[in-house]
Formats: structure tokens, sequence, C-alpha cells
């Protein structure tokens, strides 16, 4: 709910159990006031700013104290206040000092959708309203508006920022989609997502100190060094307890994300583009629009953060056919053949994987052109003669005899400059002028930032997809950015290439996914490179990482857990030894690691032995039967893999009747101490029936004494299922 109280001037922002309140001071500028739990009573001005200045503080006081000592609910360069700011422009007289003045605001039903970018929505019947605050600069002839979504029930908010010219044209090179000034809050930490290729999603976590500490992308893409993620919580908050406040940034390119403690112990969070090579021109009448942030407060722990964006995120970010319905059981070639195979190997691995349940193969990269290796080919979206003489019609029907559904991989953003694409378009690659632009993994990117480009992917994408029966599609991105050049952009707009690169993938996603409303869509960029809310909004699940060991797996999909839900992640039961780390773990455990996950397979099942093809079908029949549970109930993290050799799992039916508890042994010692995991969530006067040991347990005692575990079988895991009598 949106409350303006008009004799105060304060907007209040309530969900079901959090406020966030900000004022209007001296008919001008807007002060954060509050983001917290649930406020019963209005605040009242006087006390809240003789609160942050000792003494009170008066409309007189603007522009006569510095404004770096207030909690600024939106801030502009060249002010008194020198943090980092929401906003900065150089305008057409050199100069980049801007100065905003409330205007009015607009409280309007549901959430207007972001032009061209992906975000958060409503849907008819929930309590979503939004505001919108309009600020502008009369000098320069700018409005602001900053918009603000509450999510009632779900206890979200989101943020973004519209600019619009009127005036003379300017450069634009800060545009957050959201600063807040959090204050009162010495001692406490961050916590972000950092990594590198197959090692995604650590969790970092560090004390805030004075000073500006920051995590971003340079890549453009998300990247796998950090996600688009940042949390300050109390020092001591844990898993499931004390004050966390979350922001998530709803964009797939380059972002930067922050902290900036100042000598008052406020401290300024900000997040959205990152400025770093980043100039956008604004025109006359033009406008920009902002990516959105998402903010979640909680005051139960870092798992209770989570909790709610994986139920914002699962239900009000992803869409389409697939956001509510059980996803595929897939088999992909990827690990079994790598480049090498035709379709007699293809087939039998189907074959296989169709007797023990799995109902989806896909065919990973190398189906097309001259592609046997990575040198050659991306770009030619036609069938390789050599592989598939009979074409990918043929092949897909094949697949549906077996009763399987067909699935294909492209990398459409990509480039070799062995091409024939390459050999017509040269020019179609984001490069500068009179340079050779650098390759990686033998290939160039694409300029998505020109409107031929993106068509040109959407129709011949759209091309394949109609040739033949495919249900799914693995859109892969294998390489970041450099020479980030337009050729058709002047020179004033070079800086807005990297930005507009996201609009033109966004657009072609937006074409593409509601042309085919049938097809599943996993993103990928090698493994979980843009695992983030943007590449969510068009495809509901993602490849989490190109690391296939079940052990590096548990840090992972916790790592990534941390904001995203299990129903986002793609996990696979692999060969071993396993490719990446030459480790082996037991076939069971390598099942129960990706059972929470969207469930697949990737190695030859002809290699594999009897014993551990009945583990596939019974861990394929178990998964079927409990999927609901992993994906839509809700999960507490038990012990973590990065500080417990015993790390666990809880997930729990939203009407509570079934609790899953996954538990593994990453490392086990002999004659090992008793260990209790204790599970969350449940009513204490419940009673449980285990599936497993067939025992009766009180609730009470699930959660008070917990499971009793010895952790002496190294690499040993357990899926225990608990059903409410
Ligand atoms: C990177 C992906 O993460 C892998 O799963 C695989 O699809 C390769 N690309 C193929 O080139």
């Amino acid at each position: 709910m949106i409350k303006f109280d008009k004799e105060n001037q304060i907007f209040y922002l309530n969900t079901k159990s959090t406020t966030y309140a900000f004022g209007i001071f001296g008919d001008a500028v807007l002060l954060h006031l509050y983001w917290g739990k649930l406020l019963h009573h209005d605040l009242h001005m006087d006390l809240l700013t003789s609160d942050f200045r000792r003494r009170p503080l008066t409309a007189k006081d603007f522009g006569v104290l510095s404004s770096e000592i207030l909690p600024l609910e939106f801030s502009a360069s060249g002010s008194t206040d020198l943090r980092i700011p929401t906003f900065r422009c150089v305008h057409n007289d050199g100069s980049s000092v801007s100065e905003f003045k409330y205007i009015d605001h607009e409280i309007v039903c549901g959430k207007p959708m972001l032009e061209g970018l992906p975000s958060t929505y409503f849907e008819t019947g929930d309590k979503t309203d939004t505001l919108v605050v309009h600020l502008f600069d009369e000098l320069k002839k700018v409005h602001i508006y900053l918009s603000y979504s509450v999510f009632e029930d779900l206890d979200a908010i989101s943020r973004s920022v519209k600019i619009v010219n009127d005036g003379d044209k300017f450069d634009l090179t800060n545009a957050m989609s959201m600063t807040l000034d959090l204050y009162g809050i010495p001692q406490s930490d961050i916590v972000h997502l950092d990594g590198a290729w197959a090692r995604e999603r650590n969790v970092t976590r560090r004390r805030i100190v004075h000073g500006n500490q920051n995590i971003e992308s340079r890549c453009g893409a998300s990247s796998v060094y950090h996600n688009p993620f940042l949390a300050v919580c109390d020092k001591d908050a844990g898993e499931e307890s004390g004050n966390v406040y979350g922001f998530s940034l709803v964009y797939s390119g380059n972002f930067t994300a922050g902290v900036e403690m100042n000598a008052y112990n406020t401290a300024r969070v900000y997040i959205g583009i990152n400025p770093f090579d980043f100039k956008y021109v604004l025109e006359t009448g033009e406008s920009f629009q902002t990516p959105e942030a998402v903010l979640v407060y909680s005051s139960n722990g870092i798992g209770g953060m989570s909790r709610i964006f994986h139920k914002l995120y699962r239900t009000r970010l992803c869409r389409g056919k697939y956001r509510d319905a059980d996803r595929f059981v897939l088999i992909n070639n990827w690990e079994a053949t790598y480049f090498d195979f035709d379709e007699d190997k293809l087939l039998s691995i189907a074959e296989k994987a169709s007797e023990i349940g799995i109902d989806t193969m896909v065919l990973d990269d190398g189906w097309f052109s001259n592609r046997n290796s990575d040198n050659a080919g991306l770009g030619d979206w036609y069938e390789n003669p050599q592989k598939l003489p009979n074409g990918l019609k043929n092949l897909a029907d094949r697949i549906n005899a077996l009763g399987m559904r067909f699935g294909l991989w492209f990398e459409p953003e990509m480039v070799n400059p062995n091409s024939e694409l390459y050999r017509i378009h040269p020019e179609w690659v984001l490069h500068t002028e009179g340079r050779k632009s650098h390759l990686t993994r033998n290939q160039l990117t694409l300029d998505l930032s020109r409107r031929d480009v993106c068509d040109y992917i959407i129709e011949t994408i759209s091309n394949v997809l109609k040739k033949a029966n495919i249900e799914y599609v693995k859109w892969d991105m294998n390489r970041y950015m450099s020479d980030v050049g337009s050729a058709i952009l002047p020179c004033e707009r070079q800086g807005e290439v990297m930005h507009r690169y996201m609009l033109g993938l966004y657009y072609v996603l937006e074409t593409i996914t509601s042309r085919f409303p049938n097809i599943l869509f996993e993103s990928c960029a090698s493994g979980g490179g843009r695992f983030d809310p943007g590449m969510l909004y068009y495809m509901p699940q993602v490849w989490t990482s190109d690391d296939s060991d079940a052990i590096e797996r548990l840090e992972i999909q916790y790592g990534t857990s941390i904001v995203y839900p299990y129903s986002t992640m793609g996990a696979h039961v692999s060969a071993c030894p396993n490719h990446q780390i030459n480790r082996t773990t037991p076939f069971k455990m390598r099942c129960d690691v990706a059972m929470p996950g969207q469930l697949g397979f990737e190695l030859d099942l002809n290699k594999c032995t009897d014993e551990e093809l009945e583990q596939a079908k019974t861990t394929i029949n178990e998964y079927k039967r409990l999927q609901r549970i992993f994906h839509t109930g809700d999960c507490y993290r038990l012990n973590s893999p990065f500080e417990d050799d015993l790390s666990a799992l809880e997930f729990i039916s939203e009407d509570k009747n079934t609790v899953i508890c996954c538990v593994y042994s990453k490392n086990a010692k002999p004659n090992a101490v008793d260990e209790f995991i204790k599970l969350r969530g449940m009513e204490a006067t419940d009673v449980y029936l285990c599936e497993n040991t067939q025992n009766l347990y009180g609730a009470d005692l699930l959660m008070n004494r917990g499971i009793h575990f010895v952790n002496d079988s190294e690499h040993s895991s357990q899926i225990l299922v608990f059903n409410k009598q």
C-alpha cells in the first residue's frame, strides 16, 4: 500500500511486513526516512529532522547546510553532496551541475512496464501499486521521474528512474537505478556474489568501511566475476536472523553496485548501469529509462531475503508457459560427445535416455555449418552436412518417435571470422575504425546495438526453429566484449553502444520468445556468466555453471540461491572422472546434487553401468514426484557447503504438508562426531512421517533437536522426505 501524508509531506510504501518512507522537505528535496520492519505509527517530521541533525532542521537550512550529511532519496552531481550521485550529466555549456526540485507525484494502480527493458510485473488481483515522483531542474529543463512499485504481498519494492530532456542536448554520464542512504548502520557487512568461469557465485561477506566499496561488470554481460546483487546486513546477521537489505538489478549488461559510507556513518547504496564507458546523448525531447532495481528487506537474515527474491523472481519476473509448469528432464550431448558426433551417436544416446524416463534430447554446439571445433561456423545457422546429412527435421522426427522432445543449442550473438556471415558482413561486429578486434574463443561479438543485425538474428534463428519440431532452446554466449564500437553510430554516441547492445538483445529475445511461446528457453554464457534477473525475464532457467562436478556444484548452487530459486538452475548429472576437475563421486551423489535444480543429464548413457542406469531411473521418478516442492516450496539453507563438511538444504511446500531435506557429505571423518541438522519453517505441533525411515517425528523435535547424522561416509548423500500426518 502506498500512502501520502499530505500534512507532513511523507510517503509510506508499506508491504505486508515492511515500511519504506521518505519525505519532501522544504517543498523541494526528498529525504529518506526509514526502511525496515513495518511501522504501525505515522512518522513525525520534527522528530526525524531533529533526530539526524541534533537540532531541528528547517527549510531554511537547505542551501546552507551541506547536503552531504543528509539521507537523500535522490542526488544529482554538482551540489554539496559529494557522494556517488543518482544522476550526472554534462550540459552543453560544459557544466555538470544539476539541481532538481520536487514538482508533484502520482500513485497508480499496478505497475507500468519499462519500455524495452525486462522488469518485474503485476497480475490482476495483485496488491501492487506504483508511486511516481516528478522532479525538475528548472534551469536546464530536465525532468526526473522516480518510480517505486510496491509488491505488498511479496514484501518487495522495485525502483527505477526515467529522465526526460525538455532542454538543450546533454550527455548523460551516470544514471543509477536507485541510490539509498541507509543511516545509523556502523559496523554492517556487505554480501555479494563473485567468481570466475566454472566457479561462479561464491558468497563474499566483508565489513563496510568508510569510503566506497564497489562491485561491477565491464564485460558487456552481467558476468561471472560479480552478480548484479548486493546486500547490506547487520554485522551479526545470520542465515535466519538479523536485518538484511538486498538490492538486485534487472539488467544483463555492465553494472555497478556498491556502498559508500561517509564520515557520518551514513551508507549510500547504489546500483545501476556502470558509468564506465557509458555516455548517452539526450537530444531535446529524448528520454532515458534506467533498468529496474529490486529492493528486499528481511529481518529474518539472509535466508529470509533469499526466500522473498525467490518467490518474486519465480512468479513476477519469469514469464510464459513454463513459468509455473514442470520443466523437462533433458539429456544434453555436450560432455558426452563435444564436437565429435553424428546422427547415429546422438540417436543411440537418445534411445538409452528414453528407456530411463528422460523426456528431452538436446543437441549442443557443433551441429551447424563447418563447426567441428570452436574456430569456425558461428553465424551460419544451417545443418553441418557431414554430421546431419538428413537434416534437423529428420533428426527431430526420429527423436520424437522415441517419445522425446528435441532441443537445440545456438549462440546467436556471436560470429567466427571463419564464417560466411563474417565474410559478407565484417562491419556487423563490435569494432573500432582501423583496429582489428580481439578474438576470444576464436569469435567476435555481433553488434546488437544495430537494428539490422538484430533483425537478421531474429529471422535466421526463427527459420531454424520453424523447420523442425524444436521444443527447447539453449541460448549460449561465450565471450565478453571488447573493442566496443559500432559502425553506424556517430562518434559522439559511441558511449551508448553497450547499453544499446542490451536493448538490442532484449528486443531479439522478446521477439523470439513471443514468436515461439511453446519453446522452453534456457540461457547460458559459458555456464553461469549471465545468470541475472534480466535474462530470467525471457528464459526461466539458466545453465548454472560449466562445472558439473557434484562437490563443486554444492557451493555454486548454494551461492546462486542467495538470490535465485532452484527452479532457475539447470543442473546435470555428468560422467566421472569429472571433466572439469577430474574428481570421481558416486553416481547417487551426482543425482542428489542435481535433483533440486532443473534436472538433466550430460554424459553418454551407453557408457553407464546397469546400476548407474537404475539409479538414474530412480532419480528421475523421484524428481518428477518431488519437483513441485523443490521449485515452489520455501528453501532453507541449513548447513553451508562453504563452511560445513555436511551441507544441507530444506524445501517445504507452501501448505507445509511435505518437507524435503537434502544432505550431502563433502568431507567425512572416520569415527565421526554426532551432528544434528535442524529443520525450519514447520508448525511445532505438527507430526511428520519420514518416508525413508518410516518413523514418526514431531516437527518440534525436527526443528529443535534436529535430525541425527554421523558424517563418516564421504560423498554420500540423502534426500529425506517427510509428510505431514
Ligand atoms: C558453453 C556452455 O556453457 C556449454 O554447456 C556448451 O554449450 C559450450 N558452450 C558449447 O560450446
